[in-house]
């Protein structure tokens, strides 16, 4: 970090984040949009879509499937013109993101031609079974090349309803078998460990479709109507402004507000945890976008920071802020000014993200002087008032660079990351907007 951390690395200067700022549109969200609108009749409209790059391997591999897709920038209003899916002429590249592979194979399952999907070196390592498997109870046709991973071809065509409990607390599994059970006009019922974010059910609802929620079940029930073309406004990403709101709290001074932040409870653990450790984040102006709820967050300079537990049971709900809630976890202090551990407890799925997770934020909090430790599936970290110094690898891991560059924040931090061009994944902007609301007074005295 070049700009900011030069200027943080002095430890005489005093650290404030002040101002306000929106962060980029849903992920989740705007994958969900796309592939929901790619299933209307007819023409869409999203505004507020994330234009990082997941998303727009998302768009790409369905202009290959035949959907108009308009482009994809920062502010513009997305058109999507949709017919009937067809035959792709090459392989569906699904880039670096999950959400697409994982979302698509469910979509391609009620097509009845033969698609094969790739992607990148991280995505090719990541399992696809988890949804492969149920999948293929359904009657799609999946074929592996290299076992529990991309490449996969499948075939899909006419399914079978299936009610399911998945073994995995995954928003991408559910959303798969539920965009499976529209794409193939079949019933599905599903249950699930622990309550995984629920975007598509939302949007399910949104648009009118038959999905209920009962005694912890999930039921969808497709209707010959299929799905009407719509106008969806996406809200701020809650992951992305995770990183900001962590900022502002470790700061020493000012107030910042993040506009427009979707702040649905199946992604919110994060606050709860943060508030657990005396960081106290303002809801205001509390509203709705497309079934989603959606309010600005006020966050101030926590002060004390404290240790805490995270549950298995909240996992699912800040399963994408386990690293930024860990940079926080390193500055936890104890009540007589000793220092706090922070246990994540079961946090074992991380391994299977953009990179290994659980090793390499606790291998990066080691490398910049922070005891941290993987035990078994919970996650250690204790805290420390010295500054952070050291060189970070990401693995090209964007959640990764994000909460080390936010640790490279802190006074007198030293933090050199090994790339930063990941953050393009989900949020292109994030170094310049870190830049723009940071402030850096020299102290007093
Ligand atoms: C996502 C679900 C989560 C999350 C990922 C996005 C989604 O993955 O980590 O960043 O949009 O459905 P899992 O379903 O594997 O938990």
């Amino acid at each position: 970090m070049a700009g900011p951390r030069r200027r943080l690395a002095a430890a005489d200067r005093r650290v404030t984040l002040s101002g306000t700022v929106r962060p980029p549109g849903d992920k989740s969200i705007s994958h969900r949009a796309l592939l929901v609108s790619a299933l209307a009749r007819g023409r869409s409209e999203l505004t507020g879509l994330l234009s990082g790059d997941d998303v727009k391997s998302t768009a790409r591999v369905l202009r290959q499937l035949g959907v108009e897709i308009s482009s994809i920038r920062d502010g513009a209003t997305v058109s999507v013109h949709a017919s009937r899916l067809s035959h792709p002429a090459s392989r569906l590249h699904c880039g670096n993101s999950g959400t697409t592979a994982r979302l698509l194979l469910g979509v391609l399952a009620g097509q009845r031609f033969e698609a094969r999907l790739t992607g990148d070196a991280s995505l090719s390592r990541r399992p696809m079974r988890r949804v492969s498997e149920p999948l293929r109870a359904m009657g799609a046709e999946i074929r592996e090349e290299r076992g529990d991973s991309l490449p996969l071809t499948i075939r899909g065509g006419r399914l079978r309803a299936l009610a399911y409990t998945s073994p995995v607390a995954s928003a991408q599994v559910k959303s798969a078998i539920l965009l499976a059970g529209l794409t193939g006009h079949v019933g599905v019922t599903l249950r699930e460990p622990y309550r995984s974010r629920d975007h598509t059910e939302r949007l399910f609802v949104h648009l009118g479709l038959d999905l209920r929620e009962r005694d912890g079940a999930i039921s969808f029930q497709p209707s010959a109507a299929g799905v009407p073309p719509f106008q969806l406004e996406v809200p701020g990403d809650a992951s992305s402004a995770a990183f900001l709101v962590a900022a502002a709290a470790l700061a020493e001074g000012g107030e910042l507000l993040i506009e427009n932040v979707g702040v649905n409870p199946t992604r919110t653990g994060f606050l709860v945890v943060l508030e657990r450790m005396g960081v106290h984040v303002e809801r205001l102006n509390l509203r709705d976008a497309g079934g989603e709820p959606v309010a600005d967050l006020l966050v101030r300079p926590a002060g004390r920071i404290g240790g805490t537990e995270i549950a298995a049971a909240e996992v699912p709900a800040l399963v994408d802020e386990v690293p930024i809630l860990a940079v926080v976890a390193s500055r936890a202090a104890g009540e007589a000014g000793g220092r706090a551990e922070t246990v994540f407890r079961e946090v074992g799925e991380l391994r299977v993200k953009e990179s290994n997770r659980l090793e390499l934020v606790a291998a990066n909090l080691r490398a910049v002087g922070v005891e941290a430790e993987a035990r078994g599936n919970d996650l250690h970290v204790r805290g420390t008032t010295l500054a952070p110094r050291g060189a970070v690898e990401t693995a090209r891991d964007h959640r990764l660079a994000m909460a080390f560059a936010v640790l490279g924040t802190l006074p007198g931090a030293d933090v050199r990351l090994s790339e930063r061009k990941s953050v393009a994944i989900s949020y292109p902007r994030f170094f310049a907007d870190l830049k723009r609301i940071g402030s850096h007074a020299r102290r007093r005295g």
